[in-house]
């Protein structure tokens, strides 16, 4: 039996369905599009009987995706099943997804109906979609509650009818992962033509078991995985894809294959929860916020002599950049010191002691120290003997007219006050700056660095500025959250260093 796992997404059906997480066609058209980059084998992009927009949706995704499969969902009912067929007209690969359910209670309470009616419904279902397309795949619907000599029954009959693919849903998720692999190993070995179809599970998160039934499910035999993006879906949700794929990559014992890139799941993850307005939860495995972010004094020493000794998973393979160093009361000297070091600042032991005692007095008040806080626990204490300091700085940018910088300096305890108009708002304030300091004439500026440390419009910036004077190069440095402030301050670094 081969070991390719099939990827089959259901974030664009199932995980929709969930209240306030409607997409219109555009956004399902995005997220269908990521989800072919990321490699995805099938997305069940709809329900298309179930609205016209739902309809228009799976026609679209059908032209706009090539490689995946594109499944549509119906009852087993023929109307749904014409209407599946025609939203998929324009799939390069179509399979229509229909079911019943199979459990005693579904029977009774949602059918009125008998077993043997279920299968006869079930079977004539498959064969009319048959009619359509290649690709079938039949859903016992509560399987998971299901009796498993009756499912063994129903499936050995809809695989006769032509069910290219078996989906075992524990549509309540109810089952524990021994229950459901015994389920799969059960039908593994009592439907005679089992190895005409293949198995796939399709497991919901009430009891928050749904990875682990679908690592039950594929350890017994099941070769597709029904998942969703984030896990969104009904009530506690479905399977999380991003969980199913690293669970299998982190234990390549288990040798299971499958075609996801995985460096494009924080990516997706956010896409899907910023255009479904469905916030992650900063604990998720994976994609949560915190999933790579460490803030206890113990595990920041060890993370920082070697990340693995408290992690499992290299960030950067689910594209998260780094290991997050959260600098809170609860952080040792290990992480102070690093992140300063990030800054660009290198202190011996006993300034890192000394700014500790601070840095834990600051923190005892936040929940946590940003850069900008470190920069106030070290600035005032770098700036405090320099003969050079910057006082007040205001720069006007306006569009097609030259910026204009007022710089008032202070000199040894006296203040000096100009202005000057330059390229940019960084060259004017240079220029404001040299305009007080007539011995900048002879120096010149030929290195200029400005990094972002972190990400985003609201980042702190680096600044690594040389200067030459005499053929002898000095360096300067300063960080600040506006790049004007922090290329003045490192300019002034460098000329109280001269
Ligand atoms: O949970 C479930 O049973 C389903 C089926 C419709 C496949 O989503
Ligand atoms: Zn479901």
């Amino acid at each position: 039996m081969s070991n390719r796992i099939y990827i089959f997404d259901t974030t664009l059906r199932d995980g929709e369905q969930v209240p306030g997480c409607q997409l219109n066609t555009i956004e399902k058209i995005e997220v269908a599009k990521a989800l072919e980059k990321l490699g995805v084998d099938v997305i069940e992009a709809g329900f298309p009987v179930s609205s016209p927009g739902d309809f228009q949706s799976v026609v679209e995704i059908s032209k706009a995706v090539s490689n995946p499969t594109i499944c549509a969902l119906t009852r087993s009912v023929e109307k749904d099943i014409d209407v599946a067929a025609e939203a998929l007209k324009y799939a390069k690969k179509g399979r229509i997804h229909t079911g019943i359910g199979t459990s005693d209670y579904h029977i009774k309470h949602k059918f009125n109906s008998t077993r043997d009616e279920i299968i006869e419904r079930a079977v004539k279902a498959v064969k009319y979609a048959r009619k359509f397309v290649d690709d079938v795949e039949f859903y016992a619907e509560d399987a998971g509650r299901s009796d498993n000599e009756f499912l063994a029954r129903v499936i050995e009959a809809v695989v006769k009818a032509g069910a290219t693919v078996c989906n075992i849903p524990d549509t309540t998720g109810y089952c524990l992962p021994h229950q459901y692999g015994e389920k799969i190993a059960y039908l593994m070995n009592n439907v005679p033509n089992i190895d005409k179809t293949i198995l796939s599970t399709h497991c919901h998160n009430d009891l928050g078991l749904a990875t682990a039934n679908t690592l039950a499910g594929i350890s017994n035999g099941a070769r597709q995985v029904e998942v969703t993006i984030n896990g969104i879906g009904e009530r506690a949700g479905n399977t999380s894809l991003e969980e199913v794929v690293m669970a299998i990559k982190c234990h390549q014992d288990l040798a299971f294959e499958n075609n996801i890139d995985s460096k494009q799941l924080n990516g997706i993850s956010k896409l899907v929860s910023t255009l479904m307005n469905m916030p992650v939860q900063a604990n998720k495995a994976i994609v949560g916020k915190n999933a790579f972010a460490h803030s206890s004094g113990i595990h920041q020493d060890g993370v920082l002599k070697n990340r693995e000794n408290y992690e499992i998973i290299d960030p950067a393979d689910v594209g998260v950049d780094e290991s997050a160093i959260v600098l809170t009361a609860r952080s040792g000297r290990a992480a102070l010191k690093h992140r300063l070091e990030v800054l660009g600042f290198t202190f011996s032991k006993e300034k890192i002691d000394e700014y500790y005692e601070k840095f834990l007095i600051m923190a005892d008040k936040r929940r946590e120290l940003t850069n900008d806080d470190l920069m106030m626990l070290v600035g005032e204490e770098k700036n405090k003997d320099k003969k050079i300091k910057l006082k007040f700085l205001q720069v006007t940018s306006i569009s097609s007219v030259k910026p204009t910088a007022i710089v008032h300096l202070d000199i040894n305890g006296v203040t000096f006050e100009s202005t000057a108009t330059g390229n940019g708002p960084v060259d004017a304030a240079i220029k404001a700056v040299k305009k007080i300091i007539p011995d900048t004439e002879k120096v010149t500026m030929n290195e200029y660095l400005i990094q972002g440390v972190s990400k985003g419009s609201d980042d702190f910036c680096k600044v690594h500025m040389g200067l030459e004077k005499d053929s002898k190069l000095i360096r300067g440095f300063s960080s600040s959250s506006d790049i004007v402030t922090a290329s003045v301050e490192a300019y002034l670094d460098a000329l109280n260093k001269i």
